[in-house]
């Protein structure tokens, strides 16, 4: 007989937890969809966590944004999150996949972690008339073809042409998206999308920092082109995922509190979001074994 006398020990990632939504981003960007969640869902807690030490994660291979993507997640289930929306285009298209079907069954069965790209591509279908859709995105994200794949899902018979921005990330993050310079490069590529195309009639902002851009790029789209924009996209799909399981919402703590982690300087991180989200943001700098 066994010492334990047969009686085997349950896990412990086997019991519910129960805590804040983490949202994660490369960087700055997941805040647009964090805005958006908490002015749907303002009585939740949240944490924000910006890998702004690593950003941008565009240009970087699968293994890579897997790898990072995986260490955020890990770590935001350490600060007791039950569910993560990665709030990043780029990390859902190269990791959540992954995630979901290689390390939550065995690692945290009663946690979910969720993306951003499948009710993005859900409302480009309905918008669409011409059934030719333009994306906007990453290089890491136009590589992975997550979104072709998962119109085609759909809607097999819509087109969907796709454009890297490689410096769209990159403006943001230093605090150029209003700058004059920043015009060069938006025109350019969306100039270079719709050469390819010019049927499109919906485009995908296909990566969450671009709504930083959002000005310069509604002055460069054509009229008669819908241009769609996540945030609220993602916030009403996480809305309608909770009304569908009681028993995760139930598990969202509800003091209204959003804390903010980034794993560049503090100093730089508030101001930058604060700016983003028009309220004053006091975030910490996380340094542990892996971020
Ligand atoms: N916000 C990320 C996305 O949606 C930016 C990726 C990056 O860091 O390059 O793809």
């Amino acid at each position: 007989m066994s010492a334990n006398n047969g009686l085997r020990a349950t896990p412990l990632s086997a019991f519910p937890v129960t805590g804040p939504i983490g949202v994660f981003d490369s960087g700055y960007g997941g805040l647009t969809i964090l805005e958006q969640i908490r002015s749907h869902l303002p009585q939740l807690d949240y944490i924000y966590l910006g890998d702004n030490a690593r950003s941008p994660y565009g240009t970087r291979s699968f293994e890579v944004v897997y790898e990072f993507t995986l260490e955020a997640v890990k770590t935001l289930f350490d600060m007791g999150c039950p569910l993560v929306i990665l709030a990043c285009n780029t990390a859902s298209a190269k990791a959540l996949r992954t995630i979901q079907q290689t390390y939550l069954p065995t690692a945290h069965p009663t946690r979910r972690v969720l993306g951003v790209i499948r009710p993005t591509v859900e409302q480009a279908c309905l918008v669409t008339r011409s059934g030719h859709i333009g994306l906007l995105a990453t290089p890491g994200t136009v590589l992975s073809a997550s979104y072709p794949l998962e119109v085609g899902k759909l809607y097999p018979q819509l087109t969907v042409t796709s454009q890297a921005c490689p410096l769209w990330v990159p403006l943001v993050e230093n605090g150029e998206a209003d700058s004059d310079g920043a015009d060069y490069f938006v025109e350019k590529y969306i100039r270079l999308l719709l050469e390819r195309d010019p049927l499109i009639d919906t485009l995908i902002l296909g990566c969450t920092h671009y709504p930083l851009l959002l000005g310069k790029i509604m002055r460069y789209v054509p009229s008669g082109i819908t241009v769609i924009s996540q945030g609220g996209l993602v916030a009403s799909s996480l809305c309608d995922y909770l009304a569908r399981h009681r028993s995760m919402a139930a598990r969202i703590t509800q003091g209204g509190t959003c804390r903010f982690y980034t794993t560049e300087s503090a100093e730089k991180f508030s101001a930058s979001a604060s700016l983003f989200l028009h309220t004053k943001v006091e975030a910490q700098t996380l340094r542990n074994k892996s971020l």
